[in-house]
């Protein structure tokens, strides 16, 4: 199988070569693209891979194709591969809330792919650092409401979000002016900044409403009653998430927790607290605080974090060809 990855010198491409190495998938070959020609390349497998400019000749003879690059190069390239047979696993926007477009986290929901499927777009990484943890819940008891304050890292931003934090943080210990912030909408370091994304028409920003359109789409719950508020943090990678949930049917700490010991993807802390630095670079979603509310039986809260460049996003779509790979459903073109 020939993969390519679009956007291969960014955050999530970097992690997607990363993650494509460490997983023993059948690739023959593995190519690099980006907005433009870079001499320089990026690491693979211990040797340097070269980085084209991305175009529609160059991704014509792969089958399958990471998008790791925005909005505009998803819409632009993907329906034609996906029209040849070829795979496409786009971490964009673009295709997520589409009908007949399924929206994977495989832990969840892997039984939404059918064969005839070629666009699979990865969900917003908090909507599946959430889903991740809310899937047990539902499976042991129903679930009701949502309410999520989220704590995000600036990787979140990319490239860009990693090195506006950096470059204040250099200004605050050589004391000297912070440069104006261009990514966040308020300095970002010794702060926390409760706007990600853009201004949606109903107070909402983009951000928490793909947090709570694509959890709808992914638990299969359409009219889950969820509220979002997300916040930047200035921490590097891993996404935190404060979570306050009510369920179906009555439950208890001690049941939802055996829930959480056995369930796929989750790493349960029954004692003590976990933090993004802790877990950075791995898959697992972690669980830990978990308590109740008060003592309807029905009412929880919970702290929950995940490494958003890896399981939030390369992770997860490399988990999507590994799937369809299984399913026969992927693999060299005949
Ligand atoms: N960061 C996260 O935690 C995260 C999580 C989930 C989803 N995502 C999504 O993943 C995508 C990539 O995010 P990122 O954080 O990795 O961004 P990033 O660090 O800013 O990297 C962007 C990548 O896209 C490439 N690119 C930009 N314009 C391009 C063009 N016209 N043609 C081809 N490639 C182009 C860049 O290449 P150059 O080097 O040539 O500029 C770079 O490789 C976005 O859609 C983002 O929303 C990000």
């Amino acid at each position: 199988m020939k993969v390519a990855v679009v956007g291969a010198t960014g955050v999530v491409g970097a992690a997607l070569l990363q993650i494509l190495q460490e997983r023993e998938l059948p690739i023959e070959r593995v190519a690099a693209f980006a907005s433009s020609e870079k001499p320089e390349g990026v690491s693979f497998n211990g040797t340097t891979l070269p980085v084209h400019a991305v175009s529609a000749e160059r991704l014509a003879e792969f089958d399958a194709v990471f998008f790791a690059s925005g909005e505009d190069q998803s819409a632009t390239y993907a329906p034609a591969i996906a029209k040849r047979g070829g795979i496409v696993i786009d971490n964009s926007a673009t295709f997520r809330l589409q009908p007949d477009v399924p929206l994977v986290v495989p832990e969840i929901n892997g039984e939404t792919i059918e064969a005839h499927h070629r666009i699979f777009p990865v969900a917003n990484c908090t909507a599946i650092v959430l889903c991740v943890a809310l899937a047990p819940v539902r499976e042991h008891a129903g679930l009701r409401a949502v309410q999520v304050a989220t704590y995000q890292s600036v990787s979140g931003a990319g490239r860009a979000g990693l090195q506006e934090l950096a470059d204040g943080e250099a200004a605050v210990v050589g004391e000297y002016p912070e440069p104006r912030p261009a990514v966040f909408g308020a300095p970002i370091v010794r702060n926390v900044v409760p706007f990600v994304g853009t201004a949606a028409h109903d107070g909402y920003t983009s951000e928490e409403t793909k947090v709570r359109e694509e959890t709808r789409k992914i638990l299969n719950q359409p009219e889950l009653r969820i509220a979002v508020t997300a916040v930047r943090v200035p921490v590097r990678y891993a996404h935190s998430e404060a979570v306050f949930f009510e369920t179906e049917g009555t439950t208890s700490v001690a049941e939802l927790s055996r829930a959480f010991e056995t369930a796929a993807g989750v790493a349960y802390h029954a004692e003590g607290i976990v933090t993004p630095r802790e877990v950075e670079g791995q898959d697992q979603v972690h669980v830990a605080r978990l308590r109740a509310q008060d003592d309807s039986g029905t009412r929880f809260a919970m702290w929950v974090v995940g490494d958003q460049v890896r399981k939030g996003a390369a992770t997860n779509g490399v988990q999507i060809l590994e799937l369809l790979l299984k399913r026969g459903w992927a693999g060299a073109a005949k």
